[in-house]
């Protein structure tokens, strides 16, 4: 996601829940970065001596030109990745009145000639993640068969439409609709929050095995390493992977590294409060507490605020 799960917080993540996520798709790297030499911070983030120590990635790239496509996949697949994922689902406004991410989901004529161009020029193999449309949930229906005819890894889907952005419910009406359509492996995402969403899409979609999880993972980190434990039936595994650290650790720990980062102290605030806002959540504590690491400007005062409500 997007200025949150980078690699900074990938790796916090990984130290306090080791094995939780089995992966993790980078933020989108923006094609028209062009060249890895050029590229700016995003594509730092999926550099392999930068993501010791973090769980395993999946690149993913945003954009519609497909030199650009095939010249970075093929540039990470020299990093060492096998996979990269084609990013049509970023509701942006500004990304999608481009055609990138869901603003392509429209063109479908798009859609095909991009992959006619890059499946067969990219070395490692591409996995893409859609949404139901960009205005409309039926424009799906003339994008799977074109996603049927290439060879891809896996097909995610968030069963919105790009002009929800990430209001109103996951249409599993529709997922259910297309479900039996598209041949490859598809990866479920969308509003998994508790165990009991997880539980709710797996018996609804047993054919599916594969859920993503976003936002739920920031509003309790426990999430992924609770669904591993409880349904440890599921996996291969019969040792589900158990956290290290509690929430309240986790954050510390993020916090700590936050403060640690060659950045300005007032963007290390700004970064510190982005993710409180999100990680406060679940933590006990009152509203109002919670608030006044918002309100506070100064670096150790909001460290400090956070450091003792996430004791
Ligand atoms: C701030 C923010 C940034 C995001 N950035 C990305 C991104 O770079 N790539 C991506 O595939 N999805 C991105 N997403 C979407 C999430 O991956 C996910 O599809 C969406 O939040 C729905 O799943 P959830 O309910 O589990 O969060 C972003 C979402 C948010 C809220």
């Amino acid at each position: 996601m997007q200025g949150l799960t980078e690699v900074l917080f990938r790796k916090a993540f990984n130290r306090s829940f080791p094995g939780a996520f089995d992966y993790a798709i980078s933020p989108f790297l923006s094609i028209t970065h062009g060249n890895l030499r050029d590229a700016g911070k995003k594509v730092e983030d999926v550099l392999p001596e930068a993501n010791y120590g973090s769980m395993p990635v999946v690149p993913q790239l945003l954009g519609h030109e497909a030199n650009g496509f095939v010249e970075l996949a093929n540039r990470l697949f020299d990093l060492g990745y096998t996979e990269v994922n084609w990013n049509m689902g970023c509701p942006m406004r500004r990304v999608a009145a481009k055609h990138r991410g869901s603003g392509i989901l429209p063109f479908p004529d798009e859609v095909r000639s991009i992959l006619d161009f890059v499946a067969p020029r990219i070395k490692p193999s591409l996995s893409v993640k859609v949404r139901l449309g960009y205005r409309s949930d039926n424009e799906i229906d003339c994008i799977i068969p074109i996603l049927n005819d290439f060879p891809l890894s896996s097909v995610t889907v968030h069963p919105r439409i790009g002009k929800q952005l990430y209001s109103g419910s996951p249409n599993l009406e529709k997922f259910e609709e297309i479900l039996p359509c598209i041949k490859h492996h598809v990866v479920y995402n969308g509003d998994i929050n508790t165990v009991y969403d997880y539980k709710r899409i797996r018996s609804r979609f047993p054919s599916v095995k594969d859920i993503m999880i976003g936002r739920g993972a920031l509003y309790n980190p426990l999430l992924p390493s609770q669904i591993k434990e409880e349904c440890a039936s599921d996996f291969p595994s019969p040792n589900a992977p158990r956290p290290v650290a509690s929430a309240a650790a986790f954050i510390s720990s993020l916090m700590d590294d936050i403060r640690a980062l060659e950045i300005s102290d007032e963007a290390k605030c700004r970064k510190m409060k982005e993710y409180w806002c999100l990680l406060s959540k679940e933590l006990p504590g009152t509203e109002l507490n919670k608030r006044k690491v918002l309100h506070a400007s100064r670096l150790d005062d909001i460290h400090n605020l956070i450091l003792d409500m996430a004791k």
